[in-house]
């Protein structure tokens, strides 16, 4: 979860670092610190709680010291609370290393290599740094190799050792890091954004692999310690789309990227009107073989898997359960070589489903994967992946990648029901024409965004609200409750309308917002029946349904109103309601809309 980053060449190492790790600050932004090599060739150290712009703030003129090697760290705290000393990087005798992930056996490595007195900090880094310093013995690969089996856990480490200036190591298991060699130098970060302004071609670094990097260099060594050739991979985005170019905030530019988004994902991918993965190499068999689907992510790829199976069940009439990554992993699940299961992740690192993933893997079923990230560790264990074509997602609120999953999950969902025989050609290229007709319907929500912005006010001074809907409509609100959560910090829940009397329905009292999602022909009356019973009871009713609907006037407060396509495809302008919804309201609350507190945009430890 938190950014790192290593360079080592002839431009101002801690310009680059610094640039660096802003590019990374989504990752996790607790604290920041640097380490670099300074004229007198010795280790320099600044490091702060806080954003990397206090940190760039400590580091004064950048040309009042230029080095032209070092290591960057932008941190999500897991061991340790938010101090400086628990700030990366760490120095431990002649190792300075930076850490992301967590290093489960970290107590026995204190208590075995007798540590209690020396450290500095809280951290497990700490504890690994002075491992990695007693077995140290000045020839860094050979070192890294013996202390590796001694660490259980996560990791990606960059390390400078204090007699080797100009070199930087680097080795990870499930933590992410891409590298690259570029005529500015070698670079190793945890993420493409920061090795965006340099090169368009870059690596994954292998799990297990040590990379060196000099100057004039990257090196790869394996286990054995022969160098290996990196397998090159090409970046299809430029830095134009990691920045906020004009907007406010990377979610309201994320927002506003949707139908492009959606457009770059679908479009490719129809042939004669019907889906087809050809060139995704997306093997028809998958589709036809199986007796289950298991839809398998965590937070808002979970979501969109909770519309895949209100859209997929009833059409291709097998079961589709979804399940939280974190409880699949553990609840020793009923998969089998028969099971497809499909595995939702923007960022393609999430750890939890990541590991989802591995044992439905070791358990024989068929892996097909949604990501957006190229190359990422889940796209490349998968068996299939669909690449979704959002580019970049940076804030922390997932935008643009929830409505790319959808589109991609309706695809499948069309193909699917094609290859085994539930729907005809034409009712394909039906689908398929209702689903690009939700592109415009997005835009048209963009543009109300003022009206959207108004029904804010309503809820920023209240502690909950409440999103409720009926069958997809339901699936919708819970992305809705969680989008609202995490960025305006409202105690937002998503109930089943047909639920509330059951219990939740007590909390209903005078002002409580009500987000009532009603665009589900099918149970309309039942669900406005559910709105009529909150206002009676003085919830304040934003009430969204389709234009057309008829709806009595004092059913709600304020209404929104989305274009009138077809049922199964309301999803995605009401997603852009609700993301407006969330967007507004921690603006109006002068929040941190793109960093809120406690998150990090990719959840790589457990
Ligand atoms: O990268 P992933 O799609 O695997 O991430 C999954 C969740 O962590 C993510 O969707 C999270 O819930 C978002 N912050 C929600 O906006």
């Amino acid at each position: 979860m938190c950014g790192i980053i290593g360079y080592s060449g002839p431009l101002n190492a801690r310009k680059v670092m610094l640039d660096g790790l802003a590019q990374l600050e989504y990752r996790g932004y607790d604290s920041a610190g640097i380490a670099y090599f300074g004229d007198d060739s010795r280790i320099h150290q600044i490091k702060t709680t806080g954003k990397v712009s206090r940190l760039r703030e400590l580091c004064g003129s950048l040309d009042d010291e230029v080095s032209h090697c070092g290591i960057g760290h932008t941190r999500w705290a897991t061991h340790g609370g938010v101090t400086q000393a628990n700030a990366h990087p760490h120095t431990a005798g002649r190792v300075t290393l930076i850490h992301n992930g967590i290093i489960e056996n970290y107590h026995q490595l204190t208590e075995q290599y007798h540590l209690e007195d020396r450290l500095l900090s809280q951290t497990d880094s700490e504890v690994a740094a002075w491992v990695l310093d007693s077995v140290y013995d000045g020839d860094p690969v050979g070192s890294i190799r013996r202390f590796l089996p001694l660490l259980e856990g996560s990791y990606a480490f960059c390390i400078m050792f204090s007699d080797r200036p100009g070199e930087i190591y680097a080795v990870r298991t499930v933590s992410p890091l891409v590298a690259a060699y570029t005529p500015s130098g070698s670079i190793v970060a945890s993420d493409l954004t920061a090795l965006i302004p340099y090169t368009k071609s870059y690596f994954v670094v292998p799990e297990g692999m040590i990379l060196k990097m000099t100057p004039y260099q990257v090196a790869l060594y394996d286990e054995e310690g022969c160098r290996k050739d990196p397998e090159i991979m090409v970046v299809n985005w430029n830095i134009d789309a990691a920045m906020k170019n004009g907007f406010p905030h990377f979610m309201l530019k994320e927002i506003h990227e949707q139908p492009e988004a959606l457009k770059n994902t679908i479009l490719p991918r129809i042939s004669k009107g019907l889906p087809d993965f050809g060139d995704d190499g997306i093997s028809d068999e998958i589709f036809l073989e199986c007796s289950q689907i298991r839809i398998v992510a965590c937070g808002t790829a979970m979501h969109a898997g909770m519309v895949a199976k209100a859209i997929m069940e009833p059409l291709l009439r097998i079961p589709v359960t979804v399940t939280i990554a974190s409880e699949f992993r553990y609840e020793n699940p009923l998969i089998d070589s028969k099971t497809l299961v499909i595995i939702i992740s923007q960022s393609g690192e999430t750890i939890d489903t990541l590991a989802a993933l591995r044992l439905a893997r070791s358990m024989g079923s068929k892996t097909l994967a949604i990501v957006n990230v190229k190359g990422s560790t889940i796209a490349r264990e998968s068996d299939y992946v669909f690449y979704t074509h959002a580019g970049p997602e940076i804030a922390v609120a997932s935008t643009k990648a929830y409505s790319v999953q959808l589109a991609g999950l309706y695809m499948i969902c069309c193909r699917m029901g094609l290859v085994r025989g539930c729907i005809t050609k034409a009712e394909g290229q039906a689908f398929m024409a209702e689903l690009l007709e939700a592109i415009p319907a997005m835009e048209e929500m963009i543009k109300e965004k003022d009206h959207i912005k108004s029904v804010v006010s309503h809820l920023v001074d209240q502690p909950d609200a409440f999103f409720i809907g009926r069958g997809l409509d339901y699936a919708f609100s819970l992305e809705g409750a969680l989008k609202l959560k995490e960025i305006s910090y409202i105690h937002a829940e998503a109930y089943a309308a047909g639920e509330l009397k059951h219990g939740t329905i007590a909390l209903i009292a005078d002002r409580v917002p009500v987000i009532a999602i009603a665009t589900q022909s099918s149970i309309l009356s039942k669900m406005l029946s559910n709105v009529r019973e909150v206002k009676a009871r003085g919830a304040f009713v934003v009430l969204i349904t389709k234009e057309g609907t008829a709806v009595p006037d004092d059913i709600a407060d304020i209404q929104i109103r989305i274009p009138a396509l077809n049922d199964h495809f309301t999803v995605f302008p009401i997603a852009v309601v609700l993301q407006l919804i969330a967007y507004y309201a921690s603006l109006l609350k002068g929040l941190n809309v793109d960093q809120p507190r406690n998150l990090a945009k990719s959840v790589t430890v457990e």
